[in-house]
């Protein structure tokens, strides 16, 4: 490999900046701005020619905006002579429409990954993509790689918990994470039984048997949206009168709304990781866990 060097992406600067810290590799200089239409300039410094370039972007929020914004990186580091064009994309959007469940529904994550590898993208890097199985098969020629922020969750949580504490899974979808989680962290565990609705796609939880009287929860999943999932899922929870629920989520893509509902009906705490910056709640950081991963795979 050439010199590697890394680019901010909007959105992105300050996990495009510990990554940089941390490998110790140079943060490219760019420009960019907002024309009053909303249309994003960008203008990339300096001489690129055979040079591998890591973009840094998540694609949310705005995941159009964000998605656009990548390719242009992506196919504009291409036109300069960039060797290999690697992108960190924390959140990879449009990853849920991952197969078609109903006549004409449009398959949005194959049409994602195939637009980036068209931009000329070699290699990209998510975490903990929504279904890893259909990543894995699509756009075959393109380079993948799905981190876990697990690591980074367990060590987060290794020394503020006790044996008293559970884990729970909203849905048959978190097992694996639940099974990896609940090893870990030596915790027990269990999953509810989520149905969702595929036309209205509204959320409902079967009535279950379990007995959490008096523990601490910690209710986790990979992503909220709506925040139907994790509203449902508290309050059936907290009916079993824990001591406290704590949600832990890897994306965390509602708005503050839906938090303050959660709060407003007992959770105690919630976190997200880094994977989506924002300011509302505390954060897991995951940049030492992709910059580990980026040393050893491509330094
Ligand atoms: C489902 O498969 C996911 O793991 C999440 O539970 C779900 O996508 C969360 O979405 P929402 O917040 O809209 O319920």
């Amino acid at each position: 490999m050439g010199n590697m060097k890394i680019l901010a992406g909007p959105k992105s600067e300050q996990l495009a900046q510990k990554i940089s810290e941390q490998l110790n590799l140079k943060l490219l200089d760019i420009s960019y701005k907002y024309f009053t239409d909303g249309e994003t300039y960008f203008k990339i410094e300096g001489n690129l020619e055979k040079e591998d370039v890591i973009i840094v972007q998540t694609t949310y929020p705005n995941q159009e905006k964000r998605l656009l914004e990548l390719i242009f990186l992506t196919n504009t580091l291409k036109e300069l002579g960039a060797d290999k064009v690697i992108a960190v994309v924390p959140y990879l959007c449009y990853a849920r429409a991952d197969r078609r469940r109903l006549d004409g529904e449009v398959v949005s994550h194959t049409i994602t990954m195939d637009l980036l590898q068209q931009a000329g993208l070699d290699s990209l890097i998510t975490i903990n993509v929504h279904n890893r199985e259909v990543f894995h098969k699509t756009t075959e020629t393109l380079e993948k790689y799905n981190l876990s922020a697990l690591p980074a969750i367990s060590d987060f949580l290794k020394d503020k918990i006790n044996e008293e504490w559970i884990i729970v899974g909203p849905d048959k979808g978190s097992q694996e994470d639940i099974n990896t989680l609940s090893k870990e962290l030596s915790l027990s565990s269990f999953i509810l039984e989520k149905y969702r609705d595929p036309q209205s796609h509204e959320v409902q939880f079967n009535e279950a048997d379990f007995d959490c009287e008096s523990k601490t929860i910690i209710l986790f999943d990979d992503v909220i949206t709506s925040g139907g999932t994790a509203i449902k899922a508290s309050k059936l929870l907290l009916d079993k009168k824990p001591s406290s629920l704590k949600f832990i989520v890897v994306h965390g893509l509602s708005d503050s709304e839906v938090f303050k509902k959660m709060y407003d009906i007992g959770v105690d705490t919630i976190l997200s990781t880094n994977t989506v910056p924002r300011k509302d709640i505390e954060q897991i950081d995951i940049s030492s866990l992709i910059s580990n991963f980026i040393g050893e795979k491509f330094l």
